[in-house]
């Protein structure tokens, strides 16, 4: 039988990193869906579309093909043909998925791409709704947080990395206008499921997080 696990939390906890371990160490699928709404801000923004302009925005997802495949365990994520995972992760693009995602018919456009991941596969998917809308019926749900600062810490180092060079007051202002927006929005608001397990990592590293997360899901899943 395939098993759910519902990653939750806000921008900067650490959900990737920690999908990554937890589906290396169980051998099952990590789904990003932060990606897919990212790269549905990318098409927008590549079209001269403002990502708040609802009605424009609508209009073009008939002409979105997006898609996501595994390669040596690596979610890819394709618009057509191109591999656009190194494109979507820069503060503007950021900012237009949180916009974009706000949008119903945008979350309905991709709720059936995330759903049908989980049919041939157990996942451990990361988001925003997942425990609530996606899947209520995990068979494990965590809400990963912390606090902003430590996710301003941590996303500038990030980028930095990866040649991109933000200021972390910037960083700082970014992550809490995208909890509002993401928190306050009226549909699938990025909170916790009732029945999930919140976990703060502020004062964790990685490896103290990855422990956390096993031990829960391992209780979890041998309940079930
Ligand atoms: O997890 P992330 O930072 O890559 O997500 C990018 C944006 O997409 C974020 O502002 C919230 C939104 N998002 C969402 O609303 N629902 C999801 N399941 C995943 C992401």
């Amino acid at each position: 039988m395939f098993y759910k696990i519902a990653l939750d939390g806000p921008s900067g906890a650490g959900k990737s990193s920690l999908a990554k371990r937890i589906a290396k160490e169980l051998g099952i699928v990590y789904v990003d869906t932060g990606a897919m709404y990212r790269t549905v801000g990318l098409y927008v923004t590549r079209k001269g579309v403002r990502p708040d302009e609802e009605e424009k925005v609508i209009s073009l997802l008939p002409e979105i093909s997006l898609s996501v495949c595994f390669r040596d365990g690596e979610q890819h994520i394709l618009l057509g043909d191109e591999d656009v995972g190194g494109l979507i992760r820069t503060p503007e693009i950021s900012m237009a998925a949180s916009r974009v995602s706000a949008i119903p018919a945008v979350r309905a456009f991709l709720l059936d791409t995330q759903r049908d991941l989980a049919k041939k596969n157990s996942v451990i998917m990361d988001g925003r709704d997942i425990g609530t809308v996606i899947f209520p019926d995990a068979n494990v749900k965590i809400f990963l947080t912390a606090s902003p600062e430590a996710r301003a810490r941590r996303r500038t180092l990030e980028l930095s990395e990866k040649g991109i060079n933000t200021p972390y007051e910037e960083v700082l202002r970014d992550i809490i206008t995208r909890d509002k927006n993401d928190r306050e929005r009226e549909i699938a608001p990025a909170i916790a499921a009732p029945d999930a397990i919140v976990l703060d990592n502020s004062e964790l590293d990685l490896e103290g997080t990855v422990a956390a997360a096993l031990t829960i899901i391992r209780s979890r899943v041998a309940e079930a």
